[in-house]
C-alpha cells in the first residue's frame, strides 16, 4: 500500500505543494528518501527513526521508500520530518491512511519526538488553506500560521501528540493567531531630536513619497537618531502589506511568538555583512535584508564602508522593487520595495568640516571617501542633505517641533492623495514609482515652476534621471501641501534637497 500525505517546498515566497508518498515493501531492509531531497531532508530518516523509537515503534525489517513528489522540485530544509513520519506511520497502518491524506504538515523532529519550530509556517498555511486542507505544525509555529483566514491550523508539541490525534485518543487544539503589535515598546519620538528642522522635513517628504534619502554629516550629528524615527512617521501597513512582509519574515523564522506587526520593518545591516546577507541568496536562497525591509525602511549607516559589490548589486533591486536570486537551476524572486535611508560621514575621520579637528588630508579625503559611492547609486537618492551637528546650547532647549504622530498624520494624508491618483495604475502606489509619461502628466509644473526647473537644469547640469527625480519630489511636496498643482516653491524645495552633489550629477562635491 502507498500512503500519502502533504507538505510544502519553498520557492521564493511561495510554498509549493509536495506530496509525500511512502511504501513498505519486501526486500533488503532500508529506509530511502527520493525526490530531490537536500542534505537536511535526507537526514530526516535518522530523526524519524529515533522519534518513532522514542514512542516504542520500531521500523520493520523491510524496505521503506519515501518519495517527495513532484520529483523535479528541489526540497530543502528540516520541515519534512513530520510529513515523512506521518507517511511512514500511515504506511505501517499505525494511523488510518485516509486521515493523513488531506493533511498538510511541516515540522522538525528532535530525537525524542518533540516538534521543533521551523521557518515558513505562514506561507505553508496559505497553501493549505487554498487546498482546503488542515495544517499541522509545531506548537510554536501555530500562532503565525493561524493568521491566514480560512486556514485550519493545529499546533502539536510532539509526534506522540500527533499520533494520539490521528488514533482518536486526544485531539490537537486549534491554534489561535498571535498578538498584533502596532507600536514598539518605548517608542522613539521625532520630538526627542532638538533642532534639525531641515532633516526632519526631509524625513517627512521621504516618507510621504517613498523617496530614498542620503544624509551626510559628522559623527554624532544625529543621523542614526533621525533614521530610527522613520518607521514611526510612515502610516501603518495595509492588511495586504502586512501579509507580504510577514510572509518574508516567516520564511526567515523571524515572527517571534507568531506575533504580526503592523509597524513597518526597520532593518539596519552592518557594513561587514555579506552580499548574500544583504541581497539574499546563499545556499538555501533565503531572503536578504533588503527583502526583510520590504514595505519598510532599510537603513545603511556608513554607506561608503559597504563593499563595492554590495553597493552595485543594490542598484537593480532599488529600481524594480524585486530581487532575483540565481540558484543552480532556478531563479528565486523576493519583493523588496523598501525606503532606503543611507548615512555617511563627510570623510573617513568624519571631521572634514571642522577645521580644528580635520585630518591633514582635508578636504581631499572627503572626495576619496564619497567617491566610493558610484554616480548611478548616488543618483538613486531623491533626497540628499547635509546634517550639521547641533550646538551644545541647542541641546539644552526644551523639546520643539512636531511630534511623530503629527508628522505621521500629514504623511498619511499625502499617501491617500497618491493612492487615489494612482488607483488606475497597478504597480504604482507612491510618487517615487511614477515614471515617464505618467510622471510628466501628474507632476506638470506651472509656467513659473517650469522656468525655474529649466534654469536649474542648465546651471546644475541635471541629467535626465535627475530631472525626473526632482519632479517626483516636487510632486510629493505639493501633495503634503494639499495635492494641488506643482508650483515654483515646491520645485525650489525639491531642488534644494539635491545637495550636496547637484552641481555635478554623479559626483558628490559640495557646491560651496
Ligand atoms: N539633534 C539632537 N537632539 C538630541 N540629541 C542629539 C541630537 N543630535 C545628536 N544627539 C545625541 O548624540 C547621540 C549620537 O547621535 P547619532 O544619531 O548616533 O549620530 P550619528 O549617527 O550622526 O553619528 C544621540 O544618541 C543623542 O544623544
Ligand atoms: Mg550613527
Amino acid at each position: 500500500m502507498v500512503a500519502r500525505t502533504h507538505t510544502v517546498a519553498f520557492e521564493g515566497l511561495e510554498a509549493r505543494p509536495v506530496e509525500v508518498q511512502c511504501a513498505v515493501t519486501a526486500g533488503m531492509p532500508a529506509f530511502a528518501v527520493v525526490g530531490r531531497p537536500d542534505k537536511a531532508v535526507s537526514e530526516a530518516r535518522e530523526r524519524v527513526r529515533a522519534a518513532l523509537g522514542a514512542m516504542a515503534i520500531a521500523l520493520p525489517s523491510r524496505r521503506i521508500s519515501v518519495n517527495l513528489s513532484p520529483a523535479d522540485l528541489p526540497k530543502e530544509g528540516s520541515h519534512f520530518d513530520l510529513p515523512i513520519a506521518l507517511a511512514v506511520l500511515a504506511a505501517l497502518e499505525v494511523i488510518p491512511a485516509e486521515l493523513v491524506e488531506n493533511t498538510v504538515s511541516l515540522g522538525e523532529l528532535s530525537l525524542d519526538g518533540t516538534l521543533v519550530a521551523v521557518a515558513g509556517a505562514l506561507p505553508a498555511a496559505v497553501t493549505a488553506a487554498a487546498r482546503d486542507a488542515t495544517l499541522i505544525c509545531p506548537e510554536a509555529c501555530g500562532p503565525e500560521a493561524a493568521w491566514v483566514r480560512d486556514a485550519a491550523v493545529l499546533g502539536a508539541p510532539s509526534l506522540a501528540a500527533v499520533l494520539r490525534h490521528f488514533t482518536g485518543q486526544s485531539v490537537l487544539a486549534a491554534a489561535s493567531p498571535g498578538e498584533v503589535t502596532t507600536e514598539e515598546a518605548g517608542s522613539r519620538d521625532l520630538r526627542d531630536i532638538k533642532g534639525q528642522e531641515r532633516a526632519k522635513r526631509a524625513l517627512e517628504v521621504a516618507a510621504a513619497g517613498r523617496h530614498h534619502l542620503l544624509m551626510i554629516g559628522s559623527p554624532g550629528s544625529g543621523k542614526s537618531m533621525l533614521a530610527a524615527r522613520m518607521p514611526g512617521i510612515m502610516p501603518p501597513m495595509s492588511p495586504h502589506e502586512i501579509l507580504e512582509t510577514s510572509m518574508i519574515h516567516s520564511l526567515s523564522g523571524l515572527l517571534g511568538a507568531g506575533g504580526i506587526s503592523r509597524r513597518r520593518p526597520f532593518r539596519e545591516p552592518h557594513h561587514t555583512a555579506s552580499v548574500a546577507a544583504i541581497v539574499g541568496g546563499g545556499r538555501s536562497a533565503r531572503p536578504g535584508e533588503i527583502s526583510l525591509a520590504h514595505n519598510g525602511v532599510l537603513f545603511m549607516d556608513e554607506l561608503p564602508e559597504f563593499p563595492r559589490t554590495v553597493l552595485e548589486t543594490l542598484r537593480q533591486p532599488i529600481e524594480c522593487g524585486e530581487v532575483v536570486i540565481a540558484r543552480a537551476n532556478a531563479h528565486v524572486r523576493y519583493p523588496c520595495r523598501f525606503l532606503l535611508i543611507a548615512a555617511a560621514n563627510p570623510c573617513r575621520c568624519g571631521h572634514m568640516h571642522d577645521a580644528a579637528r580635520a585630518c591633514p588630508r582635508a578636504p581631499g579625503c572627503g572626495d576619496d571617501y564619497m567617491g566610493r559611492i558610484s554616480g548611478p547609486l548616488l543618483d538613486r537618492f531623491d533626497l540628499r542633505l547635509e546634517v550639521p551637528p547641533v550646538g551644545l546650547s541647542d541641546l539644552s532647549l526644551p523639546d520643539s517641533g512636531d511630534t511623530t504622530a503629527q508628522v505621521r498624520a500629514r504623511v498619511a494624508r499625502a499617501r491617500e492623495i497618491q493612492e487615489q491618483r494612482y488607483a488606475d495604475h497597478p504597480g504604482v502606489r507612491v510618487n517615487a514609482e511614477a515614471e515617464g509619461r505618467l510622471l510628466e502628466e501628474v507632476a506638470n509644473p506651472d509656467a513659473e515652476g517650469r522656468a525655474l526647473l529649466m534654469r536649474a537644469a542648465e546651471r546644475f547640469g541635471l541629467t535626465a534621471r535627475g530631472y525626473h527625480r526632482v519632479l517626483k519630489v516636487a510632486r510629493t511636496i505639493a501633495d503634503l501641501d494639499g495635492g494641488g498643482p506643482v508650483h515654483r516653491a515646491h520645485l525650489a524645495e525639491a531642488l534644494a534637497f539635491r545637495q550636496p552633489g547637484n552641481d555635478r550629477e554623479g559626483a558628490l562635491v559640495g557646491n560651496g
